[in-house]
Parts: C-alpha cells; sequence; structure tokens
C-alpha cells in the first residue's frame, strides 16, 4: 500500500481546566490516503475544530505525533511549519476569514504573497482558481461586497492557491443558507476530486458527511469510525 499522506499516532489534546484538566480527546490515531475525503462529525463541543488544528499545525498536540511524509509536524521548526502551513495544507473555515477591504483576488493570493512571490507572479494563479470556483468575473470585488456564497467560494481559491495536498475545512457551510451550501460542498468535492486532494472536513451535516468516503466521529474524548 502506498504511504499515507499524514498518519496521527496516538494524539491527544488536553487544557488546563481548574485544578486539573479538560482532555478534549485522546490515542487519536488514523491515516489519511491520498486523493481520499474523510468527514469529521460530532457534537458541537466535541473537538472537531481542536483536530482540525493540529493537523493544519495551527495548535500543538498535548501527546502523540503527526506525520506529513518525512516531516514531523509536532516536532518541525518554524520555518518548516510555516512552510507546511503555507502550502502543504489549505484551510476554509467557517467564517470565512477573508480581509474585506481587499478585492477577491487580493485575498486569494494573500499566501502566495506572504510567502514572498510578488503580485505579478501570483496574480495569474489566483486568477486560474478563483475561474475555478466560478468567480472570474468578481477579481477585482472587495470581499466584503461578496455575498456568503461567493466570499466562501473566495476562501476555497485562497485555500488552493497554493496547491496543497490536504484541505481542512471546519464546517464550511455553516454560514450559509441550505442550497448555498449544497453548491459549495458540490464544487469542494468536485476540486478534491479533480486535484486528487486529501480532504478533511468537519461537518454538521449527515448527508455531507455520507458523501465522504469514510466517516470519523469524535465521541466521548475519542475518534471512532463512523
Ligand atoms: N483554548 C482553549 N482552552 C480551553 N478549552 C478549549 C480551548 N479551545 C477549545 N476548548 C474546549 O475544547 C472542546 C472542543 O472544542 P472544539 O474543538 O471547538 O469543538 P467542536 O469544533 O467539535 O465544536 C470544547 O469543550 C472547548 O470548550
Ligand atoms: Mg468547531
Amino acid at each position: 500500500m502506498s504511504q499515507p499522506v499524514l498518519e496521527a499516532i496516538g494524539l491527544a489534546k488536553r487544557y488546563p481546566s481548574g485544578t486539573g484538566q479538560l482532555t478534549v480527546f485522546e490515542d487519536v490515531s488514523f491515516q489519511l490516503q491520498k486523493g481520499e475525503s474523510v468527514a469529521l462529525v460530532g457534537e458541537s463541543g466535541a473537538g472537531k475544530s481542536t483536530l482540525l488544528h493540529l493537523l493544519g499545525a495551527l495548535d500543538t498536540p498535548s501527546e502523540g505525533r503527526i506525520l506529513f511524509g518525512d516531516l514531523v509536524v509536532n516536532e518541525a521548526g518554524e520555518k518548516a511549519l510555516d512552510a507546511y502551513r503555507n502550502s502543504a495544507v489549505g484551510y476554509v473555515w467557517q467564517s470565512y476569514h477573508l480581509l474585506p477591504e481587499f478585492t477577491a483576488l487580493e485575498n486569494v493570493i494573500m499566501p502566495r504573497l506572504i510567502a514572498g512571490e510578488s503580485r505579478e507572479q501570483a496574480a495569474p494563479q489566483g486568477l486560474k482558481w478563483l475561474a475555478r470556483v466560478g468567480l472570474a468575473d468578481r477579481a477585482t470585488h472587495r470581499s466584503g461586497e461578496l455575498s456568503g456564497g461567493e466570499q466562501q467560494r473566495v476562501a476555497v481559491a485562497r485555500a488552493l492557491v497554493g496547491e496543497p495536498q490536504l484541505l481542512l475545512a471546519d464546517e464550511p457551510t455553516g454560514n450559509l443558507d441550505d442550497r448555498t451550501s449544497e453548491e459549495l460542498i458540490a464544487q469542494l468535492f468536485e476540486l478534491q476530486r479533480s486535484e486528487g486532494l486529501t480532504m478533511v472536513i468537519a461537518t454538521h451535516n449527515i448527508s455531507f458527511a455520507e458523501r465522504c468516503d469514510r466517516v470519523y466521529r469524535i465521541s466521548s474524548a475519542a475518534l471512532v469510525a463512523a
């Protein structure tokens, strides 16, 4: 079998709480293969966002290891982590997190500008990804002027502009109405398949979860195959 894109081994996350500690989850182990889609479900507060943060190196585990190819994510130095966050992983949040005063195109290319590319270098890639999410004609609109569904599509283009292998989506339709949610999810799956992306999507929507190759549930501080 081919090497997994990502492997989590014995992950735990604990927070100090009063005199003791809160265990969000422990002993979480799984592998993600190239090109597969995995849903992450569980009640509010179960730890879905926490787990995605660990996978995206936005937070560190209390125990355990995360392997991405040769990179041990939880032991990596800042430089390797910056590269991992900026180009290996794409992140889509529930609340878009765009910069409203900047145009759709500027928002999309922001990760490449941060990585040191010039606007001239980055713009063609940005336009390509805006076109892929159906927003080529919105490139010069300020993102704050776009609808919620359009803003989330800009966020998807931004997540993919670095050509990541892993796409992490945290309740990406949580702020959208039913029809717009359906459109966004259809587009996410289309991009995930055509790009061969590995995708982990936290969602409360059972129908969206069932469209993934596998479903994991966080329940009673454990990750179980659902
Ligand atoms: N920085 C923090 N300090 C203490 N507790 C936290 C912190 N972040 C999250 N938690 C707790 O961890 C648990 C899991 O939260 P979260 O991952 O956001 O759940 P979900 O995304 O499944 O709704 C919750 O009980 C939450 O209160
Ligand atoms: Mg959450």
